[in-house]
């Protein structure tokens, strides 16, 4: 029997777990204020830097007293600057539930060869929280973008720890409620929730984190891109926008753009509102189709931006195969691209869910769902 195509297709096929889908009213007409061909010192450069980490400020609710830096290498620039600054002082805890987290064991327990305790759960799971010791440094993931297992609060994080905290919120900023008290260092990059470019990311310090940084200096030496003190005083500059070296300032006029647009659809709490409907469309199909389900059984660790995905029929030979084929066919049909789960990932789907990503566009894409899967069944 012939398995019908759906007659309607996403308006925008880009379900990228990063980069990720730019902004619904995107062109790149709303970037010709970058100040292009003029210095970043320059005030008109200065004055654009400023404004993009006062209005990060602003969307994500980051208390006054919090520092915030633009900083090179995206989001993994900003997870190794602060892990090559401040760890070594104490004890650390690595709590990683999949891929980028367990990158981060590999660079504090392989290459910096701090005393940590490992902690990690499978994919699909998480780590208890309620059995770390916070008079650790702990370092761990929000969001795993790879696993779509989000941490549900911070509520097993005590007020009065002793450690820092250091949490790698990438795939979780713009799309999750982030508790900034019990967060001491987070990072994040432009390319991910709000659909920006790549190659710079954002460094939030807590007060507690500044007084570790002009309080402790490594046993290793630190490259100057990774340098944020100087003569034991913090370099207040990086945190107005006097970032280390030169940033590219056509993703700051991109990144402004995009926060205009946040802002537009009401900041934080409407970026979350437009990542949960999407989430959501996929639940209700997932709900009511017997061969699909999510990679995290708990609904509560669920992630609302990376939606990772498994085949459960026993008609299927081979998983890795059929998962692979799936995607290849949606892509193929122009219906969705880049929705393969990661490399290291159990074989399946990750649909990217974040706020730049339209509902109708997730909505259209679920009888898409159906029709590959019946396809690569009767094909296998
Ligand atoms: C949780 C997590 N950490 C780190 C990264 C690396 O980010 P970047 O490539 O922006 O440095 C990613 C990218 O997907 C991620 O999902």
């Amino acid at each position: 029997m012939a398995i019908e195509a759906p007659a309607t297709r996403p308006a925008n096929p880009r379900f990228s777990s990063g980069p990720c889908a730019k902004i619904p009213t995107f062109s790149l007409d709303l970037l010709a204020d970058a100040p292009l061909g003029r210095s970043h010192r320059a005030a008109i450069g200065k004055e654009k830097l400023k404004a993009a980490i006062e209005t990060t400020r602003d969307v994500l609710g980051i208390p006054a007293d919090y520092r915030i830096g633009i900083v090179p290498a995206s989001d993994t620039g900003a997870v190794e600057m602060a892990m090559w600054s401040l760890l070594g002082a104490r004890k650390a805890t690595m709590v990683a539930w999949e891929s980028f987290g367990a990158g981060w064991v590999t660079d504090v327990v392989k290459q910096l060869k701090i005393d940590a305790e490992v902690k990690t759960a499978d994919y699909g799971q998480i780590v208890d929280f309620a059995t770390i010791d916070f008079n650790t440094d702990v370092v761990f993931t929000w969001n795993g973008t790879t696993s779509g297992v989000r941490l549900a609060n911070g509520d097993a994080i005590p007020a009065d720890r002793e450690g820092l905290t250091i949490c790698d919120a990438t795939s979780a900023a713009f799309a999750m409620d982030l508790p900034w008290d019990k967060l001491d260092v987070t990072t994040f990059s432009w390319q991910k929730v709000l659909g920006g470019e790549a190659a710079h990311g954002i460094l939030v310090l807590s007060p507690r984190a500044v007084e570790r940084l002009e309080s402790y200096t490594p046993a290793w030496p630190l490259p100057k891109i990774f340098r944020m003190t100087k003569g034991g005083k913090l370099i207040e500059g990086i945190f107005v926008g006097e970032t280390i070296n030169t940033p590219s300032m056509l993703a700051v006029e991109d990144y402004l753009v995009a926060l205009d647009w946040a802002k537009s659809i009401g900041g934080l709490k409407g970026l979350i509102a437009r990542a949960d409907a999407n989430t959501k469309v996929i639940a209700d199909f997932v709900d009511s189709h017997d061969w699909i389900d999510f990679l995290a059984a708990d609904p509560a660790i669920r992630s609302n931006t990376s939606v990772c995905l498994k085949f459960s029929d026993d008609r299927i030979k081979d998983g890795a195969a059929f998962a692979k084929a799936v995607a290849k066919r949606l892509e193929k049909e122009g219906v969705a691209l880049d929705i393969g789960a990661y490399r290291d990932a159990p074989a399946g789907l990750r649909i990217w869910c974040g706020g730049t990503v339209e509902t109708a566009d997730v909505a259209a894409l679920m009888p898409w769902l159906d029709y590959a899967f019946n396809a690569e069944i009767a094909a296998q």
